[in-house]
């Protein structure tokens, strides 16, 4: 009986220790640093935990386009994170325009993250203006046939910054320009682009006849 007790005391004891441990590890994770890996150019950021991803990742030279300046409204921030994001983490304003193509795909808006824990990360490469200088390199751009225009959708393709970035929910600026032409989209559709490009679509769309 009295190495029941001694037994039942000594698994106390290592509960007790093991307890203390989890909550001094929480306590130092909080005030820690979080490890972003970003898979575009193999670089890994160490970061202070609690600061907001997007402006991380510019401060460490990673200029993202970010249309709307953070406000969570334009999608031009986003990322796809790979790794250290569960679903129950993951909030509405993080989701924010996004399709839910894109949502399913695992992307979601920088400017809405605040670091926790480590991560794994995709950049969208056509949003990134500008990379910092890693080993490795930033990506080069890869050079892909593009489609043949009509008339009119060539003179609206001209007027778009070219980006493919699919926040207008097509793939490539041809295929939304050629969306335009026919009146299947919207003049506001190019969200990276912003009121200039707006204005001069409505233009181009004007001078063409195009009706949208
Ligand atoms: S900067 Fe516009 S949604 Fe993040």
């Amino acid at each position: 009986m009295p190495y029941l007790v001694a037994i039942g005391t000594m698994a106390l004891m290592a509960f007790s220790v093991a307890l203390v441990l989890a909550i001094v590890n929480n306590l130092l994770r909080v005030e820690g640093e979080a490890r972003v890996a970003i898979t575009n150019d193999g670089n890994e950021l160490v970061l202070p935990l609690g600061q907001n991803l997007m402006a991380a990742l510019k401060k460490a030279g990673y200029d993202l386009f970010a249309q709307c300046g953070g406000k969570g409204t334009c999608a031009t921030c986003r990322v796809k994170v790979l790794e250290g994001l569960p679903p129950e983490q993951i909030t509405t304003a993080m989701l924010g325009p996004l399709s839910d193509k894109l949502r399913k795909e695992g992307w979601i808006l920088s400017c809405q993250l605040t670091l926790k824990n480590d991560l794994k990360i995709e950049l969208f490469k056509p949003l990134v203006m500008g990379w910092p200088q890693v080993a490795g390199a930033a990506p080069k751009a890869e050079e892909e046939p593009k489609a043949k225009l009509s008339p009119t959708a060539a003179k609206l393709r001209a007027v778009l910054p070219g980006f493919d970035c699919n926040a207008c929910g097509y793939p490539t600026c041809e295929e939304f320009a050629e969306a335009l032409a026919s009146g299947r989209a919207k003049l506001d559709g190019c969200y990276p682009g912003g009121a200039p490009v707006r204005q001069r679509l409505s233009q181009a769309a004007q001078e063409a006849g195009v009706k949208a």
